[in-house]
């Protein structure tokens, strides 16, 4: 139609405006995603910010570069070194995750999101993510920023935990073949800095064209939050 498609919109504006974050490769450039950095970050950022992940990170990679550095690390000096991160099965899934991709895969992690979802603590979000973001799989990727974006555009009214399965209808069919890493990442960008859960900044959104949210007094009540 009139309208540049959905993932055209996004990953100009993604283009122009992605956050440089240390787990990412930016947009254009030929550098190639290492799986275990991308893993490591979306193992963090679950129930963690971006702001609190940035410095953990770059110190664990710094400290373990490789999934074969962390599957020998001692159990007390990673336990040490997520101090502060909070919900600390996490960290005992990250070793125990670096020990099976070690000892089981040859230390390559599974490129597939079946393959990465029968790792310890791998669920179906961080199976999606590094399928997308680190194999450029066109794996469904959805966070709580991504479900807000989507519920606006698509007008879906239906409360969480309902409306997971409708935002994900929606999505599927939208995800690009080529950069389906860059159009998830977009979208959480766009959660975080735009379509953002109190007053979004719909003048600047790339998607603001057909968001059927736009301009809408009651936007900041969608994604409609699940009856107490
Ligand atoms: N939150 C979870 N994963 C993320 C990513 N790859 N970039 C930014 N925010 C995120």
């Amino acid at each position: 139609g009139s309208i540049d498609s959905f993932a055209a919109r996004l990953l100009g504006w993604y283009d122009r405006s992605a956050r440089a974050l240390p787990w990412r490769i930016p947009p254009g450039s030929d550098a190639v995603p290492d799986p275990y950095r991308v893993w490591m970050a979306e193992i963090m950022l679950q129930q963690t910010t971006v702001a609190a992940v940035a410095g953990y990170f770059e110190r664990f990679v710094a400290r373990w570069p490789t999934v074969a550095d962390l599957a020998a690390a001692d159990d007390a000096d990673v336990m040490a070194a997520w101090a502060g991160l909070g919900y600390y099965a996490r960290a005992r899934n990250l070793l125990a995750c670096a020990r099976a991709v070690a000892r089981d895969h040859g230390g390559h992690f599974p490129d597939s999101e079946a393959g990465l979802r029968a790792l310890p603590g791998v669920g179906d979000y961080t199976a999606a993510a590094v399928a997308a973001i680190a194999f450029g799989r066109p794996a469904v990727v959805i966070d709580a920023n991504i479900e807000r974006v989507i519920a606006r555009h698509r007008l879906i009214e239906i409360p969480l935990p309902a409306a997971k399965r409708a935002i994900r209808a929606e999505l599927a069919p939208l995800v690009p073949r080529g950069r389906p890493g860059d159009f998830a990442q977009a979208l959480m960008d766009l959660g975080a800095t735009i379509c953002t859960p109190r007053a979004p900044a719909c003048g600047l959104c790339p998607l603001m064209a057909d968001c059927a949210a736009r301009g809408r007094a009651d936007i900041e009540r969608l994604p409609v939050k699940p009856a107490k």
